[in-house]
C-alpha cells in the first residue's frame, strides 16, 4: 500500500487570465486529489524570484519571473497516493508541443514559458513549496 503524500501547485497566470481555473480544478477533483489548501494570489516578483531560483542561471529566468508576477495565480497544496509523480503525469511535458493528448498543458498551455501550470518535482520540494505560499492554519 502507497503513502499518502502532498504536492504544491499552481495555475499560473496565463491559465488564470484565458479562464482555465476552474477546469483546472475540477481536472484535479476528478484524478482524485485531495485539496488541502487553495487560493487566489499574486505573486510578488521577490516572490517569484526566490521560488524559480533554482533556474536563476538559466537565460529565461527573468521572463519566467516577470510572467509569473504578472497577474493572479491560484496556488495549491494537493493530497493523493503517488501526488507529485500523478500531477506531473496530469499536466505533461514543459511545452505543450510535446505534451501528451488530454494533459493539461497540451490541453490549456500557451506556450513553453507560459504553460498553464506548476507542479513540485519531488515529494520533499512538494513540502517546502507548500509551506513557502501556506500557513499551517490555511491547510486542512
Ligand atoms: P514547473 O517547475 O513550472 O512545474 O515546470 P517544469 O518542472 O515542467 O519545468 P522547469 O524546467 O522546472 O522550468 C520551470 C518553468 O520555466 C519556464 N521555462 N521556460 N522558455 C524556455 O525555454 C523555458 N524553459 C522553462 C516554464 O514556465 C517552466 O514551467
Ligand atoms: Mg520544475
Amino acid at each position: 500500500m502507497s503513502k499518502k503524500e502532498i504536492t504544491f501547485i499552481m495555475v499560473k497566470p496565463d491559465a488564470v487570465s484565458d479562464g482555465h481555473s476552474g477546469a483546472i480544478l475540477k481536472r484535479i477533483e476528478e484524478e482524485g486529489f485531495k485539496i488541502k489548501g487553495v487560493k487566489m494570489i499574486r505573486i510578488s516578483l521577490e516572490q517569484a524570484k526566490k521560488f524559480y531560483e533554482v533556474h536563476s542561471a538559466r537565460p529565461f529566468y527573468g521572463e519566467l519571473t516577470e510572467f509569473m508576477a504578472s497577474g493572479p495565480s491560484v496556488v495549491a497544496c494537493l493530497e493523493r497516493e503517488n501526488a507529485v509523480a500523478h500531477w506531473r503525469k496530469v499536466i505533461g511535458a514543459t511545452d505543450p508541443a510535446e505534451a501528451e493528448a488530454n494533459t493539461i498543458r497540451k490541453l490549456y498551455a500557451r506556450s513553453k514559458g507560459e504553460n498553464a501550470v506548476h507542479g513540485s518535482d519531488s515529494p520533499e520540494n512538494g513540502v517546502i513549496e507548500t509551506a513557502f505560499f501556506f500557513s499551517g492554519s490555511e491547510l486542512v
